[in-house]
């Protein structure tokens, strides 16, 4: 909630920016609804109980940043959130991912997140103990009891060895904490949780949560095995901190507030929904389960109780944000209770040429810098240049509207195509320390033959 909780509809709508271009419709209705979410927790009394959330439909043709709005504003948010895709799932009864079992992700989602948290304020506790641990397999203490029995038989005073043995402990747990051991090997003994070999327990008589649970529940009633594993001391400390920091975490208080988290700022965002709606009226064959599939969505939507293995979670308050492309059906193809429950519409805009230059160019992870990355790890470096970004942009549109509109997928393959050959002569034919220059002759050599080739272009971009 941290993050959310500075952030306006503008800052969201800001960060979106980074990544996506155009599509600001859509943007400012998910920061809207983020930003809803934060406002509602804020409101005191029954209203807050009242006030639920104005569910999204994003509608938009193929590879026009449906599912990247979605991704980032995963990303953006420190909420629990979980994507799905409608058309995985099955009618209940039948084999298959029931439709609860999204609630299910997104607990699990939100115990990570918690889990997360609260392992990071216990850290440098754990880290203390991590490092107490190693010293003593390098140089055990000496045991109290031990020296008092020595007393009485040997001349040698004890309190001089036990001092010895502090000032060298002293010594070894610096080294320890400023790295200087860290490639030393040590024994060290880990737990190895032993829930291998259950497998799918009850076949087909059980549902998902009750298996889920079982399983859970076989796993935690067989002896977990210590085992001694050789480590170097680097290795060790990390292996040990997480189970100090599991150590440190109370179970119960992560479940009690993951539960919380998930209910009250949860967002669950439902991809292909119109894999789910009947297009055609014909009502016979798949179109039947998939009405079936829309009807169970309909109580999580609205608001029902979900047994997860967590806890029972309750969806009243959960973000759903739901998008297709709608291309062989229309949202009015939904039933309509569930049209219903998703009371924002928004529809993205088809990309532009325009668009497209951008999108090569703009984005913080654009297509541009990601190749330049990945060639700049052989120590070449690439240099697009505008026209030639044009020209690329250009191409990509051109094929989309003479063969299929895949929207900006059409990026990726236009581009993979151009550097597929100097991709594959470094390291060899192009060396380090080389400078790549793509101009615009070049896309249009590597391209021209293939687009004005209609049949070859259906293959090969
Ligand atoms: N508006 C945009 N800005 C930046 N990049 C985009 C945009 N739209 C699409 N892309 C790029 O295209 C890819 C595909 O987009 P995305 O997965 O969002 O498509 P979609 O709308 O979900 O399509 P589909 O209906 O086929 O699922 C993304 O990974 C991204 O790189
Ligand atoms: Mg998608």
């Amino acid at each position: 909630m941290e993050k959310i909780k500075n952030m306006t509809p503008q800052q969201i709508v800001n960060e979106l920016d980074k990544y996506i271009i155009g599509q600001n419709e859509a943007k400012r209705n998910v920061a809207i609804a983020l930003r809803n979410r934060w406002r509602r927790m804020n409101v005191t009394g029954e209203m807050k109980n009242e006030i639920i959330p104005n569910n999204i439909l994003m509608i938009g043709a193929t590879g026009v940043g449906k599912t990247e709005i979605a991704r980032r504003l995963a990303n953006l948010s420190d909420a629990p959130f979980t994507k799905v895709e409608a058309s995985k799932f099955t009618e209940v009864g039948y084999v298959g991912r029931d439709v609860e079992s999204m609630v299910r992700d997104l607990v699990e989602q939100s115990v990570n997140l918690v889990k997360t948290q609260k392992k990071e304020e216990v850290k440098i506790k754990a880290e203390k103990s991590v490092n107490n641990i190693i010293l003593d397999v390098l140089i055990p203490p000496i045991n109290k009891i031990q020296s008092n029995i020595n007393l009485s038989l040997e001349k040698k005073s004890p309190n001089e060895d036990k001092e010895i043995n502090e000032k060298t402990r002293e010594k070894f747990k610096t080294k320890i904490e400023n790295g200087e051991l860290d490639d030393r090997k040590i024994d060290i003994v880990v737990q190895k949780p032993n829930n291998s070999g259950i497998g799918m327990i009850g076949g087909g008589m059980m549902d998902e949560s009750s298996m889920i649970n079982l399983q859970d529940m076989i796993g935690n009633m067989m002896p977990k095995r210590n085992k001694k594993r050789k480590v170097t001391i680097g290795e060790a400390k990390k292996i040990l901190l997480e189970s100090e920091m599991s150590k440190l975490i109370d179970m119960d208080e992560v479940k009690d507030e993951a539960i919380q988290r998930a209910e009250n700022t949860g967002i669950i965002f439902i991809d292909e929904i119109d894999k789910i709606s009947g297009g055609s009226k014909k009502g016979s064959g798949p179109d039947v389960s998939r009405e079936g599939v829309q009807r169970d969505l309909l109580p999580i939507v609205e608001g029902t109780s979900v047994t997860t293995k967590y806890g029972v979670m309750k969806t009243d308050h959960v973000l759903f944000i739901a998008a297709g492309a709608f291309h062989l059906s229309k949202p009015s193809d939904l039933i309509p209770e569930l049209q219903g429950r998703f009371p924002i519409r928004v529809e993205l805009d088809n990309l532009t040429q325009d668009d497209f230059l951008k999108i090569l160019n703009e984005p913080k992870n654009s297509l541009t810098k990601q190749y330049t990355a990945l060639i700049k790890s052989e120590n070449v470096e690439i240099i697009f240049n505008e026209d030639a970004l044009k020209e690329i942009s250009e191409k990509a549109f051109i094929i989309n509207s003479e063969i299929e509109n895949i929207g900006a997928r059409r990026l990726h393959t236009v581009m993979s195509k151009l550097l597929n050959e100097i991709l594959f002569d470094i390291p060899e034919k192009i060396g380090p320390n080389a400078k790549i220059i793509i101009t615009k002759n070049m896309v249009e050599e590597k391209l021209n033959a293939i687009t004005q080739n209609k049949d070859l272009s259906e293959y090969i971009l």
